[in-house]
């Protein structure tokens, strides 16, 4: 059974409590429940982690880009949080490791403020996915089946 590995950038473990006007109530726990329901109607195995650390998500990059290669992973959602408008470190861990990566945000940031309409992650992804608020997070796993399987 392949994993997708969801991976939640900075800020994200806050899910639940922060600006719930514009990310909900829910919490990561309801990420991970989503993402494992989701995960397991496709006949996969769902993974969640979240760092609010650039390096730490490269790293996770980079391992996904080998089990991607040996076959024991699909792909990867991304919702890289701020680091999405920032981080060219992690555009060039997506292109160097090969990952088939689905980028998701939680609000959809093309409503929001300017600096949010940038992504550094857009170029390198597979598919980019936004403001289905945490549900989309199962609808983003069954993305990286459909564009994987
Ligand atoms: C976010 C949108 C980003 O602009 C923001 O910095 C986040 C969350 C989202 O899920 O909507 O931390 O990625």
């Amino acid at each position: 059974m392949k994993t997708v590995l969801v991976l939640n950038g900075p800020n994200l473990n806050l899910l639940g409590t922060r600006e719930p006007a514009v990310y909900g109530s829910e919490t990561l726990a309801d990420v991970e429940r989503i993402c494992q329901q989701a995960a397991e109607r496709l006949g996969l195995r769902a993974e969640c982690r979240q760092s609010n650390h650039e390096g730490q998500l490269i790293d996770w990059i980079h391992e996904a880009g080998r089990l991607c290669a040996s076959g024991e992973m699909a792909g990867v959602v991304l919702n890289a949080g701020a680091l999405t408008h920032t981080s060219i470190a992690l555009h060039d861990a997506i292109k160097g490791a090969a990952v088939p990566v689905i980028e998701y945000h939680v609000s959809n940031v093309h409503a929001r403020e300017a600096f949010r309409h940038k992504s550094w992650i857009s170029p390198v992804a597979v598919a980019v996915m936004a403001g289905l608020g945490v549900k989309g997070y199962g609808l983003a796993v069954a993305a990286v089946a459909q564009v994987t399987g």
